[in-house]
């Protein structure tokens, strides 16, 4: 029979053919399930389906889908490599019906592919019953006419299947394909079944109930239909192999990892290959799905995993990192199956190797330190729990590793022994915070971490998701819970909200579940590693251990990715406009804007600006891919990646790149490359539009740039649009011609408040012009010409005693003038050849008196001054002629 391919397309085909609809994969991270670490049945992205809660537009479908059973409940880490059938990862073929077709059809459908579309022979099969299901006795009977010796009613749970504690469940069915004799075993339900002559093929659930609780199950709305086959095991049948490892796929796979490290895959060594071929694709996948290696949570089963297989490369002599070297194999095995897969082919690379690259530089000295503790020990020993730990602490070996490492040997580890050496480690630590002087409302998120591990952070991938509530707390305090009214801090095993950092505000949204709705209006890290959801509980009661649906706020959430894409292009094009001096001195990342602050010595010009705006909006109409990546921070930084003041970096950080330089030392190449651990668009084109709004100061060398994007920008453009067309329209003129206009009425103005000047000038001298001398009287021998004047301004005063004095040709000046207010301003001026026996400033202070104002200041030929009182406006002038007289 054909390949892996050939067979998943072929079931898929056949269900497609009778009527059903062939549904994506989910991803292995499962969105709608707070219990599940992964995904690890074709029906968990059906969960809600069956139970009524979620409708889809189709009635029955099937699927290929990718599962993971390493870590969590299911874990079968430990046994691969060891066994012909057990992987960390595996494809579960699955047909379902929600409430359409039921037991008969679920069989016939079955039956058919298996014996007339798959030609397996009918005599080798035999089927296994729940031990009251008469029914599905019957079917067997009757639709493939089974003798009644080879269908077993098994009383166990081996055939009452359930999902997990809780979730959708029933009676189930399965189908086994006999070997043999030549290979040892007996029947299902026989005391030899565990051995590997009769080989389960595929299980038939026919699902019936709910479990609510342990104790509560009721009817599911309809009965319905969900199957399993696991595609290695069927593949391996129908390629003639007992062993699911010398199918096709694995052939390949192993066959690269003879071929990277020159050792066949014989004898000691066929296991370390399978290990590499298995953990490969669940480390691939996982990476492809979101999860990134780290030491909590998913993040810790991914390591786990990774590492296993590198101390077999190690074993099998390999020098240099050899996973990544086979993941060009991989990818054409199964991409076209799994286009996520090649989607993120770079970053599973990278991320391959970087752990292998690290891990290698501990893991020989681990090895030699474990070499030693075990020397003397022999089949039955176990390992000290100390050694285990320093292991773990020191040189990053996973507790399955080390057991991995000394199973060959029949020594076991003394696990006990190994957590007791991690609590002594943790309290240690625990005393080192509360001594640390932190604030006590601190020391709790350390506490809650502590006893409910590090948030799982999900939202890269998704905005919407399930959890457990781990802790609550009210006014700092641990609280069980909390009620309609309260303002509440949440922590949830994983999280889809993003927690504020690097600038990008934390997000916002609906947390809830059954009893109770929780308002999100932030969301923050606090104690390493926990995201804390400030909520307020808006119906209800929530109480510690619930289960929780969490909801980010998609729009808020869009704009601020907008936002956070359009900072990292502003930061190269303000690089390539201003030179690279230009560093990112802090930025804050909002839904209804962006704020950016650089070292840049001065203000940017109009020009600059325009080309930092035109610049980025060019990589936006790019609508390239923007692509993230796990690096070293040597190697990202060494690449070019700009690293961001004030941010701790890990070893590994995210890389983030977007946008193709157009021109430059780094045309082609990616424009923008930052280490950022915020979330982003998906395709720079998501950004729409960038709007650069102002250039301005904050602090000696630093400028901040604040920009739109988006609807906000787009916004912004309409307003000013529209206030540039009622500007047009006011000025009964097109828009275009706008600056014109009021370059004209500009002019215009100016030239209007000079002869304004010069009228009121001359109206304030006497009105006739030339002299003024009418007015002027004298006073022994000295012409005065002292005048109260409307409408003038009181700096307008100097330029008429200028040329009062200029028309006296020798005398002295005084002008009053009345404001508004009702306050009296007085100026005063005496020619230069009177300035030896009359001072300005002596006459204006005269004048100053009778205005109620003190003094008044100047020179000998012009000095002013002010006082309160206008109505005495005439007296000033009359006290300044009694001063000269
Ligand atoms: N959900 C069933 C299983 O995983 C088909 O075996």
């Amino acid at each position: 029979m054909s390949g892996v391919n050939e067979i998943r397309s072929a079931f898929l085909d056949y269900f497609k053919t009778n009527g059903h609809e062939v549904v994506a994969s989910s991803p292995l991270v499962p969105r709608n399930d707070p219990t599940l670490m992964f995904t690890n049945a074709g029906m968990v992205q059906f969960k809600n389906v069956f139970t009524g809660l979620e409708h889809r537009p189709y009635s029955t479908a099937a699927t290929s889908q990718k599962c993971v059973r390493a870590g969590g409940k299911h874990n079968d880490l430990d046994n691969v490599g060891y066994t012909a059938r057990h992987h960390t990862f595996f494809e579960m073929l699955g047909n379902f019906s929600f409430g359409d077709y039921f037991k008969e059809r679920a069989i016939e459908l079955a039956w058919n592919l298996l014996t007339r579309d798959f030609a397996i022979n009918k005599e080798r099969l035999l089927v296994t019953v729940y031990h009251t299901d008469d029914d599905a006795f019957d079917l067997w009977r009757k639709i493939a006419g089974i003798p009644e010796s080879r269908i077993i009613r098994i009383p166990t749970n081996d055939n009452f299947w359930a999902m997990g504690d809780t979730g959708p469940c029933g009676p189930c069915s399965e189908i086994f394909y006999d070997h043999g004799d030549h290979i040892w075993g007996g029947p299902p339900g026989s005391a030899d079944e565990d051995g590997d002559r009769f080989i389960e093929i595929w299980n038939l659930v026919f699902m019936q109930f709910e479990q609510i609780t342990t104790d509560e199950r009721v009817d599911l709305p309809r009965p319905s239909i969900d199957t399993g086959m696991g595609l290695e095991r069927i593949a391996a049948l129908l390629q003639g192999q007992h062993d699911n490892y010398d199918i096709d796929l694995f052939r390949r796979l192993i066959s690269a990892s003879e071929d990277a490290t020159g050792v066949p895959a014989e004898g000691k060594n066929r296991a370390s290959h399978r290990v590499i071929a298995d953990h490969l694709r669940s480390a691939s996948f996982l990476i492809a799905d979101g999860v990134l290696p780290s030491n909590e949570g998913r993040g810790y089963v991914l390591r786990r995993i990774m590492r296993r297989a590198m101390r077999h490369a190690q074993l099998l002599g390999a020098r240099d990192p050899l996973m990544f070297r086979l993941l060009p194999t991989l990818v054409a095995e199964m991409g076209r199956a799994y286009p996520e897969l090649q989607r993120a082919e770079a970053l599973i690379s990278e991320t391959l190797k970087l752990e292998e690259t690290r891990f290698r530089k501990t893991l020989e000295r681990g090895l030699s330190l474990l070499d030693e503790a075990s020397a003397e020990l022999g089949e039955g020993d176990r390992l000290d729990g100390e050694t285990a730990f320093k292991l773990y602490d020191t040189y990053g070996f996973p507790l399955d590793l080390t057991q991995d490492a000394l199973r060959q040997r029949g020594v076991d580890v003394d696990t006990a022994g190994f957590s007791e050496a991690m609590e002594r480690q943790k309290a240690e630590a625990r005393k080192h915070w509360s001594g640390s002087g932190d604030a006590a409302t601190e020391t709790i998120w350390f506490e809650i971490k502590d006893k409910a591990g590090a948030t799982d952070f999900l939202g890269y991938d998704t905005e919407t998701a399930e959890g457990v509530i781990q802790a609550l707390v009210r006014d700092g305090k641990q609280v069980d819970t909390a009620q309609a009214g309260d303002l509440v801090d949440v922590v949830v095993n994983q999280t889809p909200f993003y927690g504020e950092s690097g600038g990008q505000m934390g997000d916002q949204g609906k947390i809830s579940g059954e009893g109770y709705q929780l308002e999100v209006s932030d969301t923050q890290k606090r104690g390493e590693g926990l995201f804390v959801h400030r909520a307020k509980v808006v119906s209800g009661a929530v109480t510690t251990g619930a289960v929780a649906q969490l909801a980010v706020d998609h729009s808020r959430r869009a704009k601020i990715r907008a936002n956070h894409s359009a900072t990292h292009l502003l930061h190269e094009a303000l690089r390539e406009v201003l030179g690279t001096h230009v560093a990112q001195k802090g930025s804050l990342v909002a839904p209804e804007r962006l704020r950016f602050d650089v070292s840049h010595p001065k203000p940017m010009t109009a020009e600059e600006l325009a080309e930092v705006e035109t610049m980025a909006n060019e990589i936006i109409l790019q609508n390239s891919a923007v692509t993230t990546r796990l690096m070293a921070v040597d190697d990202a930084i060494a690449e070019g990646a700009m690293a961001l003041f004030g941010e701790k970096y890990g070893d590994e950080v995210r890389v983030v790149s977007m946008g193709t330089a157009m021109r430059g030392v780094k045309a082609n190449r990616p424009y923008s490359v930052e280490l950022c651990g915020g979330t982003h668009v998906a395709a720079t084109g998501e950004i729409g539009l960038v709007r650069v709004l102002s250039d301005s100061a904050v602090s000696a060398g630093v400028r901040r740039i604040e920009a739109l994007t988006g609807d906000a920008a787009r916004q912004h453009l309409s307003e000013q649009d529209e206030k540039l067309r009622q500007a047009a329209s006011l000025l009964k003129v097109q828009p275009g011609d706008v600056p014109s206009r009021i370059e004209a009425l500009m002019d215009e103005r100016r030239k209007l408040e000079r002869e304004l000047t010069e009228a009121r000038k001359k109206l304030a001298l006497g009105g006739g012009g030339a002299a003024g001398g009418d007015e002027s009287r004298d006073i022994g021998g000295v012409k005065y010409l002292g005048k109260v004047v409307t409408g003038v301004a009181p700096k307008e005063l100097k330029g008429l005693v200028d040329a009062a004095k200029a028309s006296l040709g020798s005398g002295v000046a005084a002008f009053v003038a009345v404001s508004e207010d009702g306050k009296a301003s007085i100026v005063v001026g005496v020619t230069e050849d009177l300035t030896s026996r009359l001072s300005a400033v002596d006459l204006v202070r005269a004048g100053s008196e009778a205005i109620g104002g003190k003094g008044g200041g100047g020179r000998p030929d012009m000095a002013q001054a002010g006082g309160p009182d206008g109505t005495k406006a005439s007296a000033a002038v009359d006290a300044v002629a009694a001063a000269i007289g």
